[in-house]
C-alpha cells in the first residue's frame, strides 16, 4: 500500500518538478502534477561496428532517433531506465557505443541512468564496458532513491539462455529490500515481463517460476513493474501490480498479423513517459516518428488559460460552439 502524502511531504523531486517548463506547475483538473517522471526505454540491441541487426535494422540510427525524441520532450526526468537487451551479443564495443550515445543525453537532462540486463546481454561485459565496474557473472541489480520513489533493478537474464529466471539469491535480496517501504513506493525494473504474451514464441522465452516472485511482491510497496523483451508495448497485472512493457528502439513486432506469423519490422519504435502520481502511475507511449504536427497548443495558450477562472476555462475551451 502506498501512503497518500500531502503535497511536498516527500520532498521536492530531484528533477522532474524543476525543469518541465511553464506547464509543470499548472493544475487545471483534479490531479496535482506528477511527483516523479521517468523515461522508460527498452531493447536497444546494439552491435559492434553498428552491423545491421538481422541484416536489416540500423540499431544505432534508431537509438539516435529515439534519443532525439527524448530530448524534444524537454522534460527533466527523475531517471532514464533501459529495460534490457542493451546489446544484441554482449560485445564490449557495443556497450561502449551505447554508453557514448546515451550518457551525454542523460547528462544534459540531469537524470540518472538505470541499465537493466536482458537475455541478449552479457553480464561481464555489461559491468565492465557500460557500468565501469569489475567484471563478474553476478546478477546486475541495484536500488535507486528517486526522491522517495524507490526503483529496484532486477536481473532476469540466465547466462547462456534466452528465457528468464530469478535465482534464490536474487529473490531473497529483493525480499530484504522490500522489507522497508519507501515514501513514494517502489517500482521494479526487469527485462522479462511477468505477464503473458499472445505470441507463442515468447512463451518459450518467458520468465519462469513466476509464483515465487509473486509471493515476494504481494503485500509489499511495489506500485509498478517496468519491463521490455517483447518488442511491443503492452500491459497487464502481476500479483495485482500493474506491469508496463515498453516496445523497442531497434525494431518492433508487427502485431497486425496472425499471432503465429508475427515478425519484426523497422517501424513502430517508441518509448514510455512514466508519470508517478500519489494515487496512480501512468505509462504514455511516445511514438518515435517524423510526422507533420500542428502547433495550436503552446506555452502561450496554457498561460492564457491559467489567467482564467475554472468557470471561464470551461466556457473558453469545453463549451461546444
Ligand atoms: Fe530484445
Ligand atoms: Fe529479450
Amino acid at each position: 500500500m502506498v501512503p497518500t502524502l500531502p503535497p511536498d511531504a516527500a520532498g521536492a523531486a530531484p528533477g522532474a518538478s524543476e525543469g518541465v517548463g511553464p506547464t509543470a506547475s499548472v493544475q487545471f483538473g483534479q490531479y496535482p502534477p506528477a511527483r516523479r517522471t521517468i523515461l522508460h526505454v527498452s531493447d536497444t540491441h546494439l552491435l559492434a561496428g553498428n552491423r545491421p541487426l538481422g541484416g536489416r535494422y540500423d540499431t544505432a540510427a534508431n537509438l539516435a532517433r529515439t534519443l532525439e525524441a527524448v530530448e524534444r520532450i524537454a522534460v527533466r526526468p527523475d531517471a532514464i531506465v533501459f529495460t534490457g537487451d542493451l546489446t544484441d551479443l554482449g560485445e564490449p564495443e557495443a556497450y561502449a557505443a551505447l554508453k557514448d550515445a546515451v550518457e551525454p543525453v542523460a547528462e544534459r537532462l540531469g537524470a540518472p541512468l538505470i541499465w537493466v540486463a536482458g537475455n541478449h546481454d552479457q553480464r561481464t561485459a555489461l559491468r565492465r564496458d557500460l557500468l565501469g565496474l569489475a567484471p563478474s557473472e553476478d546478477p546486475v541489480t541495484g536500488v535507486w532513491d528517486l526522491g522517495g520513489l524507490r526503483l529496484i533493478a532486477l536481473d532476469t537474464s540466465v547466462p547462456g539462455w534466452h528465457h528468464g529466471d530469478l535465482d534464490d539469491g536474487q529473490l531473497e535480496w529483493l525480499r530484504e529490500q522490500l522489507a522497508t517501504p519507501a515514501p513514494l513506493g517502489t517500482l521494479l525494473a526487469m527485462h522479462h515481463p511477468p505477464i503473458p504474451s499472445h505470441l507463442p514464441l515468447f512463451d518459450i522465452l518467458e520468465l519462469r517460476d513466476q509464483p515465487r516472485l509473486a509471493d515476494i511482491v504481494r503485500g509489499a510497496d511495489v506500485r509498478g513493474i517496468l519491463a521490455g523483451h517483447l518488442h511491443y508495448s503492452t500491459s497487464g497485472t502481476f500479483a495485482g501490480i500493474p506491469v508496463s512493457v515498453a516496445a523497442a528502439t531497434c525494431y518492433t513486432m508487427n502485431l497486425a498479423r496472425p499471432a503465429l506469423e508475427v515478425n519484426g519490422m523497422d517501424a513502430g519504435q517508441s518509448f514510455h513517459l512514466v508519470h508517478v502520481y500519489d494515487e496512480t502511475i501512468t505509462h504514455a507511449v511516445v511514438p518515435v516518428v517524423d510526422a507533420p504536427t500542428s502547433d495550436y497548443f503552446s506555452a502561450e495558450w496554457v498561460e492564457r488559460m491559467s489567467l482564467l477562472t475554472p468557470e471561464q476555462r470551461l466556457e473558453a475551451f469545453s463549451r461546444k460552439r
